[in-house]
């Protein structure tokens, strides 16, 4: 099994753009600032593959004058920070073949030639300003289906956005003209002039301003870090998270205050899940880190398709005894409790100590040559990320929607959970995890075992 690639190539926006450089937001530039992987998995193109392959680049460079940044440099400026330069560098565009058939792929994320399929990006060996922001690969199987892998840059992008520009491309592709275009100014989530030197008293449950504990006796992550890991996904019915919403709704502090989401209990019940296998000592601390779309709590909400990172981290702290131990709707509510937390004082606040930092490198992972930088949510931590509201279902290139589309695995660490939205139409989730290998098995079992026992 082989997937041959092409030389890569660079695709420009297809009409001059707008060039010079954009300051990013405080919340652009740290937190996770590396590139995410996703794939989607396409069951059939045109008979004419090289034109096909012309009109998906065509379409890419159409699209990239109205989404110019994602044609741009990082560039690194003092105190550890960044700039965006719009110079229409371009993405970075690979042709790839398979020797495979799509139905040889029967369990997508765990086939071995997976990885190979979304292209990645050399951190060690590229520098910053030549690192291109977007990387596509078009993978064409035996069958005539293919696949897209892409790999973009979260300090230029979060999920929401990056989805924008993908569902645009398809659109164009499609042959249809833009929808809503992007709001490219990033000024709306500036820092105070001059940034406030008081903070709100919840700052510490911003992730970057409180890094996750370490095994207690350990005095870095390292150790956890360098553990063999393993990806899977695995499907929480419908039924099977109405008894997690039943279960931790019969436990709320009060009547009156609203239902568990899905994403809370589903998130409580895998950090609890966790806690148990890992066997933790009984006082260990423990968090969970939740990122949180801030567009709409902002006041005023910030502009419609905003394009940058409009998210931010929160921790949930507490010890392994207090997870294992309490109930399920105790947990959800410290999640919750964090969530809640995230208005606009509070981001803003947020942005305004992000500002004041001196150096801000060290609340980035973009140096991923050191083992032991970058928040690090494995054992005994997670951070588990909602994807369960990002559109990312039915994009089509003009050729059918997707048969199936996940995250990349490559650069997955053990703790790294996804939660995201099952078949359309139905209520069921999808954990889509990475965990220590000899951690996988118990988890697998005890997650679904205890969801049935309670
Ligand atoms: N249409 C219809 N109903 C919706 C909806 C939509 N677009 N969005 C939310 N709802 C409803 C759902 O019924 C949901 O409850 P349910 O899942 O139990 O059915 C309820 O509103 C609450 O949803 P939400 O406000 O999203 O809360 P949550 O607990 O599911 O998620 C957060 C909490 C913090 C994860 C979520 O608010 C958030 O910010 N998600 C985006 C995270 C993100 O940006 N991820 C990508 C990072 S790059």
């Amino acid at each position: 099994m082989r997937v041959t690639t092409n030389p890569p190539s660079m695709v420009k926006p297809s009409q001059q753009s707008w060039s010079g450089r954009i300051a990013l937001s405080e919340l652009d530039q740290t937190g996770m600032t590396t590139h995410v992987p996703t794939i989607y998995f396409y069951a059939r193109s045109s008979e004419n593959w090289k034109s096909f392959l012309q009109t998906l680049i065509n379409s890419v460079a159409t699209t990239l004058v109205h989404f110019y940044p994602l044609a741009g440099r990082l560039v690194s400026t003092a105190g550890g920070r960044l700039e965006l330069n719009c110079n229409a560098a371009g993405v970075q565009f690979t042709e790839a073949y398979a020797d495979v058939k799509l139905a040889d792929l029967d369990d997508f994320m765990r086939h071995p030639i997976f990885d190979q399929l979304i292209p990645s990006v050399d951190y060690r060996h590229t520098s910053l300003e030549e690192m291109p922001l977007l990387l596509l690969q078009v993978t064409r199987f035996q069958c005539g289906g293919w696949s897209l892998g892409f790999c973009i840059s979260h300090v230029v992008v979060d999920g929401q956005s990056a989805l924008h520009f993908l569902s645009e491309w398809a659109r164009v592709c499609r042959g249809e003209p833009l929808g809503p275009p992007p709001y490219l100014d990033r000024k709306v989530l500036r820092a105070g002039d001059p940034p406030a030197t008081s903070f709100n008293k919840s700052i510490e449950q911003h992730a970057q301003s409180s890094p996750p504990p370490n095994l207690l006796g350990q005095s870095s992550n390292e150790n956890e870090r360098n553990k063999e890991t393993t990806v899977t996904m695995l499907k929480l019915t419908e039924t099977l998270v109405r008894k997690l919403q039943h279960q931790a709704n019969k436990n709320k502090k009060s009547k009156s205050s609203r239902n568990f989401t899905r994403y809370e209990v589903v998130t409580a019940h895998a950090w609890r899940t966790a806690c148990k296998i890992r066997n933790l000592e009984p006082e260990q601390p423990t968090s969970i880190g939740v990122c949180i779309d801030i567009r709409s709590r902002m006041n005023p909400p910030l502009p419609d398709k905003y394009f940058g990172n409009a998210i931010i981290d929160m921790i949930a702290t507490g010890t392994s005894c207090e997870i294992v131990s309490e109930t399920l709707g105790y947990v959800s509510s410290k999640i919750r409790d964090a969530i809640e937390k995230v208005n606009d004082e509070f981001v803003n606040s947020v942005i305004d100590f992000l500002k004041n930092q001196e150096d801000l490198s060290k609340f980035q992972d973009l140096h991923l040559a050191k083992d032991d930088e970058g928040p690090f949510y494995g054992n005994p931590n997670l951070g588990v990320i909602s994807w369960i509201t990002l559109p990312m279902y039915g994009i089509d290139f003009g050729w059918g929607k997707e048969i199936f589309t996940g995250p990349g695995t490559d650069d997955a660490e053990d703790g790294d959970f996804l939660v995201l939205r099952g078949e359309e139409g139905d209520g069921s989730l999808i954990l889509a995890l990475c965990l220590q290998v000899r951690h996988m098995e118990d988890f697998r079992r005890v997650l679904y075992q205890s969801i049935e026992e309670d």
